[in-house]
């Protein structure tokens, strides 16, 4: 692989996207770390570079155009042409529909759908010119309807959609889209969701192995492992694909 190669990971100071970004950056890609907080992105980058990759952090709202196109143009500009992008940035605001305001449903759905809109067609020029691309999106296992999450489901089972167009549409570039839609990953987010019901996190963990085919909860790790696979060379061939990572069959 060319070493300068760059990716672009999003939602990456913590979770699955800090994970995603240091396994990007051990594959030898040039690492973007996005997130909101700039500070907590450089937080993720330096420890990138201190186990020897090259990495950067980034501040921005995926869901704000202006800062979309800055930070896009900054990394092409300090790391190279982003031929990578992981969607992997995500909020929940969860509640029942009869409970759910205006603004848990249009902040979920500015960060998944609108976020992942605008990372991409920043990206894709780059991918289009180079001739080579790779696009990982963030789905979930929620897609398939989850009680307290209509929002949720209804943005992470619309990304599912957009990868497949992206699929269609970029692919004579060389350029591939893929989903990747978690299971129970062990992570702040799942923790939050402990606190909402009110269990412990042990509690919740042990709970929800016990439902899980391979009886235990995913780690990032388990995600990250998939992205690694999807953004490389090899997978060329894979394209408009939802892989569920989930512990057993979902489809
Ligand atoms: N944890 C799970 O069980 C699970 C399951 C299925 C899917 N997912 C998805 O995987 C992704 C990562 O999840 P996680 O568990 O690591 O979550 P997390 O809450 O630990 O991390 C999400 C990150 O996204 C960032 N973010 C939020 N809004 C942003 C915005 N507007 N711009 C930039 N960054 C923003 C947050 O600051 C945070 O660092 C999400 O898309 C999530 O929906 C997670």
């Amino acid at each position: 692989m060319s070493p300068t190669r760059t990716a672009i990971v999003t939602g990456a100071a913590r979770g699955i996207g800090a994970t995603t970004a240091r396994r990007l950056a051990s594959d030898g890609y040039a690492v973007a770390v996005v997130d909101l907080d700039e500070a907590a992105s450089e937080a993720v980058a330096a420890t990138i570079r201190d186990a020897g990759g090259s990495a950067i952090g980034v501040g921005i709202d995926v869901g704000d155009a202006e800062q979309v196109a800055a930070g896009v143009a900054r990394v092409a500009d300090e790391l190279g042409a982003p031929v990578v992008l992981v969607n992997n940035a995500g909020i929940i605001r969860d509640n029942l529909l009869f409970k759910m305001t205006e603004d848990d449903w249009d902040a979920v759905m500015t960060v998944h759908l609108r976020g992942a809109f605008l990372m991409t067609k920043a990206c894709q020029a780059h991918m289009t010119e180079t001739k080579f691309g790779r696009i990982v999106n963030l789905s979930s296992s929620s897609a398939q309807g989850n009680r307290g999450q209509a929002n949720y489901s209804a943005a992470k089972a619309g990304l599912q959609g957009f990868t497949k167009t992206l699929a269609i549409e970029l692919g004579r570039f060389g350029v591939t889209a893929n989903a990747v839609a978690p299971g129970f990953i062990q992570t702040d987010m799942t923790a939050a969701t402990a606190e909402r019901i009110g269990v412990s996190f042990e509690d919740f963990i042990e709970h929800s192995a016990k439902q899980i085919p391979v009886g235990r909860v995913g780690q990032p790790e388990d995600i990250a492992a998939t992205i690694s696979f999807l953004c490389s060379e090899e997978a060329g061939f894979v394209s408009g694909q939802v892989i569920y990572v989930a512990g057993g069959p979902l489809d």
